[in-house]
């Protein structure tokens, strides 16, 4: 016979216990089971099932744990909504103890539950989380393969785009090189069908063009100006193509009416070419092109400023290239009496910048005929 609480059942259970009798009646051993059911007006004895419905109708596996039959019946998961919520299991025992065969324990589980149901509560919030997260990455991703695929149709749109700018480029350039050359084509035709007339003069419009082009590079002009000169240059004498051939090819000095009929080749060129939309004054060069500035110059006799300075370059290049080749008339006077000429003519026929350009570019050598 143990007439104390067993340090082990103790352990088990801790303090909540009342003895059972075998009528099934309660009796109550300190205070440790009314203060755990919050009821402190239980009295001393009192029936299990006034203290735990939870029991009727088990009767029968109650007594068989009193009787010895059974060691231990037990009823899971009791709940009370007394001054707190409590949760506990009841265990029946047989358990000798102070006149008694059995004692009904009580082993609290309210712990236990809360943090199960703690637990429980924040499983749910972490699969709830990680379901957002989910969705929100389902989310994310497939606005990242929006942003792929249209970064990729950006990419393509701006691929064709360049194929196509490429392919207009190059069409435009295979049509600004087919232009230009049968601009200087036409402009080698014309050229030639004087030279046809006037044999003596072959090449004399290459050559004038060269070296006013080469004085306008010395002097600095804009570089528009000195394509522009290059251009009048070579068809500077296209008027002459009106002059009877007899005229350019007599030997000899000619008579005052057959200059003047030569005189008439700025007006006649400026009119031959006066209709074409060149992207340079042309005609007006051309026209100009025998003018000086004292005024003794043809056909008007202009002076000065009223000359173009495409003009003036052109004017000293033709005298240079005139008097350094020979001509039916006469025999070369060579290149240093050209020069000759230029020095005592400067700033008198020929304007002064211009001439102080030619000279520099023949005495330092960056200019000589054998070099075109
Ligand atoms: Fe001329
Ligand atoms: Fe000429």
């Amino acid at each position: 016979m143990i007439h104390q609480f067993d340090s082990s059942l103790h352990n088990r259970f801790g303090f909540y216990y009342a003895l059972l009798g075998s009528n099934l009646m309660l009796r109550q051993d300190g205070t440790s089971l009314r203060e755990y059911l919050s009821l402190p007006d239980l009295p001393e004895s009192s029936d299990i099932r006034e203290v735990f419905p939870e029991v009727i109708g088990l009767e029968d596996d109650i007594k068989k744990v009193i009787s010895g039959e059974e060691n231990e019946f037990v009823l899971s998961g009791i709940n009370r909504e007394n001054q707190r919520t409590i949760c506990f299991n009841l265990h029946i025992i047989n358990y000798r103890y102070k006149g008694y065969k059995s004692i009904a324990v009580v082993r609290d589980i309210t712990g236990d539950i809360n943090s199960i149901r703690s637990i429980q509560q924040n499983r749910n919030e972490i699969i709830l989380l990680h379901n957002k997260l989910v969705e929100k990455n389902m989310e994310l991703d497939a606005a990242n393969r929006e942003l792929i695929e249209s970064r990729d149709e950006t990419r393509k749109l701006n691929l064709e785009l360049e194929e196509k700018v490429r392919q207009r480029t190059s069409e435009l350039k295979e049509s600004y090189d087919l232009a230009t050359r049968l601009f200087f084509q036409t402009v080698n035709s014309l050229t030639h069908a004087l030279e046809i007339r006037d044999p003596y003069t072959v090449g004399h419009q290459h050559r004038v063009a060269d070296l006013a082009a080469a004085i306008a590079g010395k002097m600095r002009l804009d570089e528009k100006i000195t394509e522009g000169i290059l251009i009048a240059g070579q068809l500077h004498d296209i008027g002459k193509i009106y002059v009877p051939s007899e005229f350019l090819t007599k030997p000899g000095i000619l008579s005052e009416e057959e200059f003047s009929v030569i005189k008439t080749h700025p007006r006649m060129g400026f009119e031959i070419i006066k209709d074409i939309e060149f992207p340079w004054p042309i005609a007006s060069i051309v026209l100009q092109h025998h003018e000086l500035i004292d005024g003794s110059g043809y056909p008007y006799g202009l002076v000065n400023d009223e000359i173009r300075i495409e003009a003036k370059i052109l004017c000293v290049a033709d005298v240079m290239e005139a008097m350094s080749t020979n001509r039916p008339y006469r025999i070369s006077p060579g290149t240093l009496n050209a020069l000759n000429e230029l020095v005592k003519f400067r700033a008198v026929k020929y304007d002064r910048e211009v001439v102080d350009a030619c000279i520099e570019l023949f005495e330092s050598g960056e200019f000589s005929w054998d070099k075109q």
